[in-house]
């Protein structure tokens, strides 16, 4: 059988090892990409780096890996990416799976939290943040070291820029309502980050898409859930 390519992007402020565990459900049925993005993991960060910039890095890395194009699913912060990845070349998106994540754009509010935190990141350093995030990326507290391990190896200055960068972005809705593909939504109940309200959001702009809502997980589905995450994202292939 000849799997279809996946390009699996990533949450913030996580990298690709965070996919470890969930790569066995679903590669018998893709073949997964699973990059670390620009600043995280093994990617140096490529200077400055808007939303649009890391799309156009993906799509260079699509031409290489995928020229016939990939099915996008994204994480969180991955999933502002498939959504740009599809504004900005949707001949190249082949479906969207958008997990724990949202298309709407930064409230006032949330971007001055994002900046403030940005301003404050070089100095206080990665693992305040990983002590102050783990609770809330994951509804079950045996993840919490695990993420903070994860968190704490990521460069602060890198952090800083790519919380600029989600700052400043675009409401995606258009493009999500635009979008000719397969749409499949996932999204915990428990999401203490985006909450579920955000995936009903992007169900209204795109009602032929598929939401999954999984009760008793918070924001990290394919750890808390990870056999129903996979087969949501079954329904990519039509
Ligand atoms: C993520 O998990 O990627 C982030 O929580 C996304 C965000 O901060 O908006």
């Amino acid at each position: 059988m000849i799997r279809p390519v996946l390009l699996l992007l990533h949450g913030f402020p996580l990298d690709s090892s965070i996919f470890r565990l969930f790569l066995p459900y679903i590669e018998p049925y893709f073949r997964v990409l699973t990059p670390d993005l620009p600043g995280f993991g093994k990617s140096p960060l490529a200077a400055p780096a808007s939303l649009e910039e890391v799309a156009a890095w993906l799509l260079n890395l699509l031409a290489a890996e995928a020229p016939e194009g990939a099915l996008v699913a994204g994480h969180s912060m991955g999933g502002y990416l498939a959504l740009t990845l599809a504004r900005l070349a949707p001949q190249r998106v082949l479906g969207l799976g958008l997990l724990s994540t949202q298309a709407a754009a930064d409230t006032p509010e949330r971007q001055q939290a994002r900046l403030s935190l940005a301003e404050s990141l070089p100095q206080r350093g990665m693992d305040a943040l990983a002590q102050d995030m783990a609770a809330k990326l994951s509804a079950d507290p045996g993840h919490f070291n695990a993420l903070r391990e994860v968190i704490a190896r990521q460069s602060p200055f890198a952090a800083a820029q790519v919380l600029r960068a989600m700052a400043a972005r675009p409401a995606l809705t258009s493009v999500l309502t635009a979008f000719s593909g397969p749409v499949i939504l996932l999204h915990g109940l428990e999401d203490a980050l985006i909450p579920v309200g955000r995936a009903r959001e992007m169900l209204a702009a795109h009602p032929a898409a598929q939401l999954t809502e999984l009760p008793a997980v918070g924001h990290m589905p394919f750890w808390e859930a990870p056999a129903p995450t996979a087969e949501a994202l079954l329904g990519l292939l039509g």
